[in-house]
Parts: C-alpha cells; structure tokens; sequence
C-alpha cells in the first residue's frame, strides 16, 4: 500500500540475501521473545501485535518450522496459534512435537490446544454444540498461573468445532464453558492451553491472560521498544553497508519514509533517494514531498517528472489490470534509468543496496504462509524488482507491523503529516479515473479530491478514517446551472472505516459534511455536475473503484 516505491515485496522477500544483514531474532530486544507458530489461524498476526504490544518481541513461523531454527531466536515461550483444520484432518497442519519437550514454556490456543492434546495422549473429537462468539468461561478451582488472579467467570470469545474431550496425563482443568474444556495446563511440563482466544478483543480480560503468560510463566521481559529497535538497526545497517552507497525508490507514503530516514541515519548522503511523479499523484503531492523530504527530513533525493511519459504510456487504456502493469513497468524502467545514471556519475559504481520499506505482514504472507495459513490478502504490488538491478535489499522494517511503524517514525521525528498519511494505491489516480485517462481528466480528480480531504480534516476526521478520495465517474448526467443546462461528470467520493484494508465499512458522514463537498466540488471543479457517495462496505466492493 505504499505505492510503487515497494515494488515486490513479497518475490523480494525471498529472493533477499542481505535483508539488513541480519535474521529477524538477532537484535539484543528481539531475543528473548515470543515465537508464534502458525497453524493458518485467522488471529495469528493478531497473537504477536498483542505480544509486542507488551513490549515483547514476537515473530510468526510456519508450524512446521525445525525446533534448531525456532531456538536459534532464543524464544523465552512459544505460543501455538488457531487454525481452521480440525487435528484429525487428513493434512491437519503440525508441528515438531519437540516443541514441547524443550522446557520453553507453551501456551496453545483454540487449534494449538487440540493439537497438544492430541500430541500427549489426550482425546479430541468434534463437538456436538460447536462454539463460535462468545462462550461464558467459568475457571475451575485448580490453581492456574494464567488464570489465577482472574475472576471466576467471563466474556470470551470461541471458534471451534472440535472439543477436548479428556486431557493428556499430567493436566489439570482450569476452565469451562457450557459445551467444553476451555483451559488446561501442565504445570510441571510449563504447557498450557485455552479453548478461547485471548488475543481478540471480545474477550474479556485476554490481555491478562496473555500478560500472565509473558511475565508470570515466561519471565519475559518488555524490552521491545522503538528506541531500542532504532539504536540497533541504525547499527545492523552500518555493518551491513560498510562504506557503499545505496538507493531507494521514495512513494510519499509512510513506509517507505521511516526505511529511508532509518538508513539514512546509518550512512548518510550515500543513501540517495528517487521520488518519481507519475502524474498520478494528488494535487501538489509530488512538489510538497519533495520539499518535506529535502528540507525537513535533510534526506538526499532525486526527484524524477516522468508525468508525461506515463501519460504517453497510458494512452488509450481503459483496463484496470493493463494500467497497472503499465505503471507498474514503468515505474521501473523510470527508476533503473536513474540508478543507473548515479551509478555511473556520483556514485562510482558503488551502489550495492536497494532499500525498499518492506513490512511485517508482506513478509509473513509471502513466507511464513507458505505453511498452511491461508491467505486472504491479495498482493497489490506494482511491478517487479528488475533483474537488472543487482543489488542486494535491505528492509529495516521487515519486522515491523503498520503501527509500530508509525511510532518509530515518531521515534525518528517526522512530521506527523506523514505518519497519519492515508494510503494511497501505487497506481494513484490512474485507478481512481475510471477508463481512458487523459491530463484534463486528471486534473479535474485532483481537484475534486483536494476538496473532499479538506472537508474531512475541517470536519476533524482525518485521521479517524481510513481513507477518503474522490473517483472521476466516466458518466455524464444532465443538470442545470443558472439558466443553462449541463451535461457534466460525475464525481464518487469515497470514505471508509477499516484496520487493515482486508474488511472496510462506508463512513456515515455527517449530512453537512457530505454538503459542503458536493457544493464545493459542483462551484469549484469545472466540468462536474453531479457528486454521489458510494455506500458500499468490502467485501463485497473494494476500497478502490478500479
Ligand atoms: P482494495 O481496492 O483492494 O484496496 O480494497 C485495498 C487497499 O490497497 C490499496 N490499493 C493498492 N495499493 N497498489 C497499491 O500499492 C494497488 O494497485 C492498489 N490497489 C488498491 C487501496 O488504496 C486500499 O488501501
């Protein structure tokens, strides 16, 4: 989502050999943290974000992932995510049963539950009432380290059709709900379970339970922090680049700024940046960034005005996926012709590294999943990292959720403007202009979405939404103006709630705020005549219109 500068996140990923010159797990506050092994359950990236909420390092594996590679992170507990098999599926995903057989405690969840069960000797069949939403969780007397200063009932919230039915040797019941075994735990062998999950928000005091697990049973400590992170990659980066330069492809958007600034801090004006304008930005996006980058963030950047070469090449296309590609090749061929000419200038044929502002989430979907876990998310990536581009990657960020990116760009100083910044697709307008796409039509849409995100923030709901724009509707409908009869566009405008662009509701705007837009876009926007607000939530409709 933050645009072109990502190029492939995911093929990069893999083809990575010097990521940041380190594995995830190396750093002094990742060790020492959580390990999540996924079984493909639909909470498991929520499970590690509640972790390193605590201030606990966590990282997502493949279940199948070798007990030697889970150690190597030096994980103080394991936790075993849900997952939609049941355990007696024919492929039902598994893990090492070394796992629990290392003294490092474990804590399974709702699928990471029957599996354990299943795994020492206890039994697990499917259940005759399954439970899915909230379950009332009455704790039994046993006493219980994860439950033991909780009250003795609560709100939680299930997902299962298996039950266990009777626990392995050596655990004790420490909850229930009408229909099942909720919790259990073996003291001696540090294992514990809960039918239930913690991690999501419905259920009532999970975070305890979680807390519990992190600090009672592991001893973990919150070591994880923005600070700490900071110091130490600054320092994984110099290592890594020695005294090479490196280039990176800059989008406006949030993430690839905090990668940018990060190494920038770690070399220097050897990092030098390329901001290509597309002619496809928002309306004074290319000029204003610019500026941002150069004056306030002290970053060293090329800007590139290739509008017109994108206009070329979009001429005559209409099909979203054409466009996309299009942009995408070319965003490419822009930014290889500009690495290239600093390779061969200033540079000294000492580029080495391409920073790109690779996430958590891509990293794990184009990985870790490769496991069982099912992928929802489709890859909006624009374009291929170009084989002619050897350069090795680094990504700073590729242990990093969304929000923890924001706070180390807080951490890092940037201006807020940039770290509340909505997403905005690598396409940019282009999927926003429905059809042909020509330089008055662009023009126009800028200025339509200039206003709709003026009302939004005088209404103060910027940074309350998720995204808020405006589509240029290839539709004319008749009106009246003045005296005279028109026949103008149509612009849609676009705002929706979500947390992470997977779901999105439509936001019921307040009817003067829908006002002022419409007016304003009708008086101020020559050639449009008509203004519609798209009600649609996703699925089934998309964010984008195209
Ligand atoms: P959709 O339209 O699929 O969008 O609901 C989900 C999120 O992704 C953004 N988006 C894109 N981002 N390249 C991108 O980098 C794309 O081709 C692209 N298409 C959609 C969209 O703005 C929303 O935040």
């Amino acid at each position: 989502m933050d645009g072109a500068a990502k190029m492939t996140q995911g093929d990069a990923a893999e083809k990575s050999t010097a990521r940041n010159g380190r594995a995830t797990g190396s750093m002094k506050a990742e060790r020492g943290g959580i390990v999540v092994l996924d079984f493909g359950g639909q909470y498991t990236q929520l499970i590690a974000r509640r972790v390193r909420e605590q201030r606990v390092f966590s990282a997502i594996l493949p279940c199948t992932t070798s007990v030697e590679e889970i150690r190597k992170l030096e994980p103080a507990g394991i936790i075993l995510s849900g997952g939609p098999s049941s355990v007696y599926d024919k492929d039902a995903p598994v893990c090492d049963p070394a796992v629990l057989a290392q003294g490092i405690p474990v804590l399974g969840i709702c699928y990471g539950m029957q599996w354990i069960a299943k795994n020492l000797g206890g039994k697990v069949e499917p259940a005759e009432r399954r439970e899915y939403g909230p379950a009332q969780f009455h704790k039994e007397q046993a006493e219980s380290e994860i439950l033991g200063n909780l009250p003795a009932s609560m709100k939680t919230w299930a997902s299962h059709g298996d039950n266990v039915l009777a626990l392995p040797e050596g655990f004790h019941l420490t909850g229930k709900t009408a229909n099942a075994i909720a919790a259990c735990e073996d003291r001696a062998r540090r294992i514990f379970a809960v039918q239930f999950h913690p991690e999501v928000n419905h259920t009532e005091r999970g975070t305890e339970i979680l807390r519990n697990f992190l600090f009672r049973v592991c001893k973990a400590q919150p070591k994880w922090s923005g600070k700490a992170f900071i110091e130490e990659s600054v320092e994984a980066i110099k290592a890594t680049v020695g005294s090479h330069w490196a280039i990176c492809g800059l989008s406006g958007g949030v993430d690839s700024t905090v990668a940018a600034v990060l190494v920038h801090r770690a070399m220097g004006q050897r990092l030098t940046n390329i901001f290509v304008n597309t002619g496809l930005l928002r309306k004074n996006e290319f000029e204003h960034t610019l500026e941002m980058y150069r004056e306030r963030l002290g970053l060293h950047v090329i800007g590139v005005d290739a509008s017109e070469h994108f206009l070329s090449k979009l001429a005559g296309v209409s099909d979203p996926e054409q466009k996309r590609k299009i942009i995408g090749r070319e965003f490419i061929n822009v930014f290889a012709a500009e690495a290239e000419k600093l390779q061969k200038g200033e540079a000294h044929g000492d580029i080495k590294f391409l920073v790109q502002g690779t996430l958590y989430p891509d990293v794990i979907e184009s990985v870790s999943v490769k496991g069982p876990s099912a992928t929802i998310k489709t890859h909006h990536n624009v374009g291929g990292l170009p084989e002619k581009m050897p350069f090795a990657l680094v990504e700073p960020l590729r242990d990093l959720f969304k929000d923890e990116v924001r706070q180390i760009g807080r951490d890092l100083g940037l201006p807020e403007e940039i770290l509340v910044k909505h997403p905005f697709p690598g396409p940019g307008l282009a999927v926003r202009l429905l059809g042909l796409i020509t330089k008055n039509d662009l023009d126009t849409l800028r200025e339509a979405d200039a206003i709709v995100v003026e009302e939004i923030r005088r209404a103060g709901l910027y940074e309350k939404v998720w995204q808020a724009f405006a589509v240029l509707l290839p539709v004319r409908s008749v009106g009246v103006m003045g005296d005279g009869r028109t026949y103008g566009l149509t612009v849609a405008v676009r705002v929706v709630q979500s947390d992470d662009a997977m779901t999105a509701d439509w936001v019921r705007l307040p009817g003067e705020v829908l006002e002022r837009m419409s007016t304003r876009i009708v008086n101020e926007v020559p050639g449009v005549t008509r203004v519609v607000y798209d009600v649609s939530s996703k699925p089934p409709g998309t964010i984008e219109w195209e």
